[in-house]
């Protein structure tokens, strides 16, 4: 249950203890770092990740969202879809693993100006698609609260909505590693992540919001459904279930024409 409740009980963080990092939560993120950006998502990338220094007072283009961030982590990747999936999968990655260690995170990926980060050393075709304040934080304080209501953030669509067994017409019943889906983050919780479960491979499809999707200059649902790969990895790894992921589409028939078929986990 271990991978599944961290899952449960993460949250975005925008306000922050003021109480700067120990030593040895400094080191934990310097040696994490060090290890992520060694590892590839599933279609074989990596990040190209580190910590950025803020100055005292100064608000990186947040509008004053996030309130006392200790730092911030940037990471960059090659602008594809792949690329895009493989950040959200990797940086999901290290945001459960911060999660144990009390260190609150909040994805971020459109409130920030790209400028504050623009010493980030990029190659041509690389983007910087997402950041994260950190920094330790209390559970629920009342202004994050009404923050979080007004946001809808714990919000989640039905299930019925999201996952389907055989083919789109038939809903799946309840299952922990679909719900570890459905609990993720995703961009102005969207929740674009659609799975269809046929003969035990789980088929992933983006519902796209083509306008949303197109606002930056990449795809930002992509990051959402590499954030949707990991939470159901891991949530099947739990379960000791372990498959592989491959593109198989499975050509059934979508509800609409925004459905985009993404991977399958077989
Ligand atoms: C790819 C991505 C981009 C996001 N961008 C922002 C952002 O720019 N600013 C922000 O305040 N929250 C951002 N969020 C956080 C979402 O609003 C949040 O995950 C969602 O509302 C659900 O709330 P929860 O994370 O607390 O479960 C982003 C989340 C994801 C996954």
């Amino acid at each position: 249950m271990e991978a599944f409740n961290n899952i449960k009980n993460r949250r975005s963080v925008r306000t922050f203890l003021k109480t700067p990092f120990r030593q040895e939560t400094e080191d934990f993120i310097k040696e994490y770092l060090e290890d992520l950006k060694t590892e590839t998502g599933p279609f074989s990338h990596t990040l190209n990740i580190s910590t950025i220094d803020i100055e005292d007072g100064k608000k990186v283009g947040t509008y004053g969202i996030i309130k006392n961030p200790q730092k911030y982590i940037a990471a960059t990747v090659v602008n594809t879809i792949e690329g895009l999936m493989d950040f959200g999968y990797l940086f999901e990655k290290m945001i459960l693993d911060f999660n144990i260690k009390k260190i609150g995170t909040c994805w971020m990926a459109g409130t920030f100006k790209r400028t504050d980060f623009s010493h980030m050393t990029f190659n041509e075709n690389d983007v910087l698609p997402a950041v994260t304040p950190i920094g330790y934080f209390e559970n629920r304080r009342f202004f994050e609260n009404l923050m979080r209501k007004a946001a809808k953030s714990d919000m989640r669509l039905p299930y019925e909505t999201l996952f389907f067994n055989e083919n789109f017409e038939t809903p799946m019943a309840e299952h922990q590693a679909l719900e570890a889906v459905r609990l993720g983050p995703s961009a102005s919780n969207k929740q674009p992540w659609r799975i269809l479960v046929k003969e035990d491979t789980y088929h992933l499809y983006l519902e796209e919001n083509v306008k949303y999707n197109n606002t930056l200059s990449f795809k930002m649902q992509y990051l959402d459904m590499g954030i949707a790969m990991y939470h159901l990895e891991v949530a099947l790894k739990e379960m000791e279930i372990e498959k592989t992921w491959i593109k198989e589409n499975p050509n059934v028939s979508v509800p609409n024409e925004n459905y985009i078929y993404v991977v399958s986990y077989k």
